[in-house]
Protein backbone atom coordinates (compact mmCIF):
# COMPACT_ATOMS: atom_id res chain seq x y z
CA UNK A 1 0.00 0.00 0.00
CA UNK A 2 1.40 3.53 -0.65
CA UNK A 3 2.33 5.96 1.74
CA UNK A 4 0.06 8.82 2.41
CA UNK A 5 1.93 12.02 2.58
CA UNK A 6 1.01 15.27 4.31
CA UNK A 7 4.08 17.40 3.76
CA UNK A 8 4.34 21.05 4.34
CA UNK A 9 6.69 23.73 2.70
CA UNK A 10 7.41 26.72 4.83
CA UNK A 11 8.53 28.27 2.27
CA UNK A 12 10.81 31.53 3.78
CA UNK A 13 8.38 31.88 6.36
CA UNK A 14 8.69 31.92 10.55
CA UNK A 15 11.11 33.22 12.85
CA UNK A 16 13.45 30.44 14.59
CA UNK A 17 11.35 30.75 18.04
CA UNK A 18 7.66 30.64 15.56
CA UNK A 19 9.41 27.51 14.24
CA UNK A 20 10.22 25.99 17.62
CA UNK A 21 6.54 26.70 18.85
CA UNK A 22 5.13 24.47 15.88
CA UNK A 23 7.41 21.93 16.24
CA UNK A 24 6.52 21.43 19.78
CA UNK A 25 2.54 21.63 19.28
CA UNK A 26 2.63 19.51 16.10
CA UNK A 27 4.80 16.74 18.16
CA UNK A 28 2.15 16.82 21.35
CA UNK A 29 -0.19 16.62 18.36
CA UNK A 30 0.95 13.39 16.68
CA UNK A 31 1.72 11.56 19.77
CA UNK A 32 -2.11 11.76 20.20
CA UNK A 33 -2.83 10.40 16.25
CA UNK A 34 -2.60 6.95 15.02
CA UNK A 35 -1.14 7.74 12.27
CA UNK A 36 -0.51 4.13 10.55
CA UNK A 37 -0.19 4.56 6.65
CA UNK A 38 0.10 9.15 7.38
CA UNK A 39 3.31 10.31 7.00
CA UNK A 40 3.76 13.71 8.13
CA UNK A 41 6.39 15.90 6.81
CA UNK A 42 7.60 19.07 7.47
CA UNK A 43 10.29 21.23 5.57
CA UNK A 44 11.35 24.00 6.82
CA UNK A 45 14.11 26.69 6.04
CA UNK A 46 17.20 24.92 6.04
CA UNK A 47 18.75 26.68 9.13
CA UNK A 48 16.14 24.96 11.03
CA UNK A 49 16.40 21.98 9.78
CA UNK A 50 18.73 20.60 13.11
CA UNK A 51 15.99 21.63 15.43
CA UNK A 52 13.96 20.34 13.31
CA UNK A 53 15.58 16.88 13.27
CA UNK A 54 16.11 17.10 16.81
CA UNK A 55 12.26 16.95 17.36
CA UNK A 56 11.83 14.50 14.71
CA UNK A 57 13.70 12.18 16.87
CA UNK A 58 11.62 12.29 19.63
CA UNK A 59 8.38 11.98 17.91
CA UNK A 60 6.22 11.00 14.95
CA UNK A 61 7.70 14.08 12.41
CA UNK A 62 9.59 13.52 9.23
CA UNK A 63 11.83 16.19 8.09
CA UNK A 64 12.60 17.48 4.51
CA UNK A 65 15.14 20.36 3.49
CA UNK A 66 13.51 22.80 0.49
CA UNK A 67 16.37 22.58 -1.48
CA UNK A 68 20.10 21.01 -2.70
CA UNK A 69 22.63 21.77 -4.49
CA UNK A 70 23.50 19.84 -7.69
CA UNK A 71 27.04 20.20 -6.59
CA UNK A 72 28.54 17.51 -4.32
CA UNK A 73 30.57 20.20 -2.09
CA UNK A 74 33.32 23.14 -2.41
CA UNK A 75 33.24 26.65 -3.48
CA UNK A 76 29.18 26.78 -3.99
CA UNK A 77 28.53 29.73 -1.37
CA UNK A 78 25.26 29.80 -0.11
CA UNK A 79 24.52 26.47 -0.81
CA UNK A 80 24.24 22.71 1.31
CA UNK A 81 24.68 20.09 0.06
CA UNK A 82 23.05 16.45 -0.14
CA UNK A 83 25.74 14.98 2.47
CA UNK A 84 24.85 18.60 4.96
CA UNK A 85 21.62 17.28 4.78
CA UNK A 86 22.40 13.77 4.98
CA UNK A 87 24.26 14.42 7.85
CA UNK A 88 21.00 16.13 9.93
CA UNK A 89 19.31 13.13 9.30
CA UNK A 90 16.83 14.39 7.06
CA UNK A 91 14.55 12.08 5.52
CA UNK A 92 13.53 13.86 2.12
CA UNK A 93 13.64 16.91 0.19
CA UNK A 94 12.04 18.94 -2.21
CA UNK A 95 13.45 19.42 -5.49
CA UNK A 96 12.27 21.05 -8.58
CA UNK A 97 9.67 23.54 -7.03
CA UNK A 98 8.19 25.95 -9.66
CA UNK A 99 9.71 28.86 -6.91
CA UNK A 100 12.95 27.72 -7.63
CA UNK A 101 12.42 27.48 -11.44
CA UNK A 102 11.75 30.13 -12.05
CA UNK A 103 12.94 32.57 -10.09
CA UNK A 104 16.55 31.05 -9.69
CA UNK A 105 16.28 29.40 -12.85
CA UNK A 106 16.02 25.54 -11.58
CA UNK A 107 16.22 23.44 -14.72
CA UNK A 108 15.31 19.68 -15.57
CA UNK A 109 19.06 19.21 -15.96
CA UNK A 110 19.88 20.27 -12.33
CA UNK A 111 16.83 18.24 -11.18
CA UNK A 112 18.22 15.66 -12.47
CA UNK A 113 21.54 15.68 -11.04
CA UNK A 114 19.75 16.65 -7.64
CA UNK A 115 18.11 13.64 -7.89
CA UNK A 116 21.40 11.73 -7.83
CA UNK A 117 23.13 13.29 -5.40
CA UNK A 118 20.00 12.53 -3.14
CA UNK A 119 19.82 8.99 -3.94
CA UNK A 120 23.35 8.70 -3.29
CA UNK A 121 22.72 10.26 0.27
CA UNK A 122 20.13 8.42 1.46
CA UNK A 123 17.87 11.39 1.11
CA UNK A 124 14.00 10.53 -0.55
CA UNK A 125 13.51 13.25 -2.88
CA UNK A 126 10.14 14.73 -3.54
CA UNK A 127 10.44 15.85 -7.54
CA UNK A 128 7.54 18.50 -8.47
CA UNK A 129 6.84 19.15 -11.43
CA UNK A 130 3.64 21.28 -13.31
CA UNK A 131 2.56 23.73 -15.80
CA UNK A 132 1.90 27.45 -16.04
CA UNK A 133 -1.38 28.81 -16.46
CA UNK A 134 -0.21 29.42 -20.05
CA UNK A 135 0.72 26.41 -20.87
CA UNK A 136 -2.43 24.77 -19.91
CA UNK A 137 -4.44 27.69 -21.95
CA UNK A 138 -3.05 26.85 -24.84
CA UNK A 139 -3.31 22.62 -23.97
CA UNK A 140 0.38 21.95 -23.71
CA UNK A 141 0.01 20.30 -20.27
CA UNK A 142 0.89 16.94 -21.02
CA UNK A 143 3.91 17.94 -23.41
CA UNK A 144 5.00 20.17 -20.15
CA UNK A 145 4.74 17.01 -17.57
CA UNK A 146 6.39 14.48 -19.80
CA UNK A 147 9.08 16.85 -21.20
CA UNK A 148 9.67 17.39 -17.14
CA UNK A 149 9.49 14.03 -16.21
CA UNK A 150 11.91 13.07 -19.20
CA UNK A 151 14.28 15.57 -18.10
CA UNK A 152 14.38 14.54 -14.52
CA UNK A 153 14.78 11.00 -14.78
CA UNK A 154 17.32 10.61 -17.22
CA UNK A 155 19.18 8.01 -16.52
CA UNK A 156 17.41 7.52 -13.00
CA UNK A 157 16.96 3.81 -11.61
CA UNK A 158 14.33 3.51 -8.62
CA UNK A 159 16.24 1.52 -6.56
CA UNK A 160 15.52 3.77 -3.27
CA UNK A 161 12.51 5.74 -2.66
CA UNK A 162 10.78 8.70 -4.56
CA UNK A 163 8.18 11.38 -4.02
CA UNK A 164 5.93 13.29 -6.94
CA UNK A 165 4.47 16.19 -6.50
CA UNK A 166 2.20 17.80 -9.44
CA UNK A 167 2.01 21.51 -8.73
CA UNK A 168 0.12 23.20 -11.38
CA UNK A 169 2.11 26.68 -10.90
CA UNK A 170 -0.69 28.69 -11.46
CA UNK A 171 -2.56 27.03 -8.47
CA UNK A 172 0.11 27.95 -5.82
CA UNK A 173 -0.18 30.59 -3.42
CA UNK A 174 -3.63 31.93 -5.68
CA UNK A 175 -6.52 30.23 -3.26
CA UNK A 176 -7.52 28.47 -6.35
CA UNK A 177 -6.51 25.20 -6.63
CA UNK A 178 -6.83 22.22 -9.17
CA UNK A 179 -10.55 20.72 -8.96
CA UNK A 180 -10.01 16.52 -7.91
CA UNK A 181 -11.10 15.53 -11.45
CA UNK A 182 -7.83 18.26 -13.32
CA UNK A 183 -5.14 17.09 -10.45
CA UNK A 184 -6.37 12.92 -10.96
CA UNK A 185 -6.05 13.38 -15.01
CA UNK A 186 -2.64 14.66 -14.28
CA UNK A 187 -1.92 12.43 -11.57
CA UNK A 188 -2.92 9.77 -13.79
CA UNK A 189 -0.59 10.69 -17.03
CA UNK A 190 2.26 10.72 -14.11
CA UNK A 191 1.31 7.34 -12.96
CA UNK A 192 0.84 6.03 -16.27
CA UNK A 193 4.47 7.52 -17.22
CA UNK A 194 5.97 5.41 -14.20
CA UNK A 195 4.89 2.34 -15.08
CA UNK A 196 5.92 2.37 -18.50
CA UNK A 197 9.54 3.89 -17.63
CA UNK A 198 9.55 1.35 -14.17
CA UNK A 199 7.18 -1.00 -14.03
CA UNK A 200 3.44 -1.67 -12.88
CA UNK A 201 4.99 -2.55 -9.20
CA UNK A 202 7.63 0.05 -9.27
CA UNK A 203 5.01 2.79 -10.18
CA UNK A 204 2.35 1.69 -7.51
CA UNK A 205 4.85 2.09 -4.68
CA UNK A 206 5.28 5.89 -5.46
CA UNK A 207 3.47 8.64 -3.70
CA UNK A 208 2.37 11.29 -6.22
CA UNK A 209 0.87 14.55 -4.48
CA UNK A 210 -0.84 17.31 -5.03
CA UNK A 211 0.36 20.90 -4.23
CA UNK A 212 -1.46 23.97 -4.86
CA UNK A 213 -3.88 26.09 -2.70
CA UNK A 214 -4.61 23.09 -0.37
CA UNK A 215 -6.66 23.95 2.33
CA UNK A 216 -8.95 21.93 5.16
CA UNK A 217 -12.20 22.40 3.02
CA UNK A 218 -10.78 21.18 -0.49
CA UNK A 219 -8.40 18.20 0.99
CA UNK A 220 -11.05 15.30 1.50
CA UNK A 221 -12.27 15.73 -2.14
CA UNK A 222 -8.81 15.52 -3.38
CA UNK A 223 -7.44 12.89 -1.29
CA UNK A 224 -10.08 10.65 -2.43
CA UNK A 225 -8.58 10.70 -6.28
CA UNK A 226 -7.58 7.12 -6.46
CA UNK A 227 -3.83 8.91 -8.01
CA UNK A 228 -3.57 11.45 -5.22
CA UNK A 229 -1.62 10.23 -2.62
CA UNK A 230 -1.35 13.26 0.14
CA UNK A 231 -0.76 17.08 -0.27
CA UNK A 232 2.40 19.42 -0.54
CA UNK A 233 0.93 22.30 1.28
CA UNK A 234 2.54 25.98 1.71
CA UNK A 235 0.32 28.37 3.48
CA UNK A 236 -1.86 25.97 5.47
CA UNK A 237 1.18 24.30 6.40
CA UNK A 238 2.42 27.68 8.42
CA UNK A 239 -1.36 27.72 10.63
CA UNK A 240 -1.50 24.93 13.20
CA UNK A 241 -4.71 24.79 13.04
CA UNK A 242 -5.17 24.47 9.59
CA UNK A 243 -2.30 21.98 9.35
CA UNK A 244 -3.47 19.55 12.17
CA UNK A 245 -6.78 19.60 10.48
CA UNK A 246 -5.49 18.71 7.17
CA UNK A 247 -3.28 15.87 9.34
CA UNK A 248 -6.66 14.75 10.62
CA UNK A 249 -8.23 14.50 7.55
CA UNK A 250 -5.51 11.91 5.69
CA UNK A 251 -5.77 9.87 9.14
CA UNK A 252 -9.16 9.46 8.85
CA UNK A 253 -9.12 8.63 5.43
CA UNK A 254 -6.58 5.81 6.31
P1 LIG B 1 0.21 26.86 -1.36
O1 LIG B 1 -0.35 25.72 -0.57
O2 LIG B 1 0.47 28.09 -0.51
O3 LIG B 1 -0.57 27.15 -2.58
O4 LIG B 1 1.69 26.42 -1.86
C1 LIG B 1 1.84 25.19 -2.46
C2 LIG B 1 3.28 24.92 -2.63
O5 LIG B 1 3.98 25.61 -3.36
C3 LIG B 1 3.85 23.80 -1.86
O6 LIG B 1 5.14 23.48 -2.29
Amino acid sequence: MRKKIIAGNWKMNKTFSEAQDFFLEISEYLDTQNCNNTQVVICPPSLYLELATDFAAESNIYIGAQNVSYAQEGAHTGEISAAMISSLECDYCIIGHSERRKLYSETDEFVNKKILLLQENGITPIVCIGETLEEREIGIIKDVIVNQLEGAFQNITLDSDIVLAYEPVWAIGTGKSATPQQAQEIHSLIRSWLIEHYGQEKADEISILYGGSIKPDNFKELLLQPDIDGGLIGGASLNIEQFKQLISIAVELN
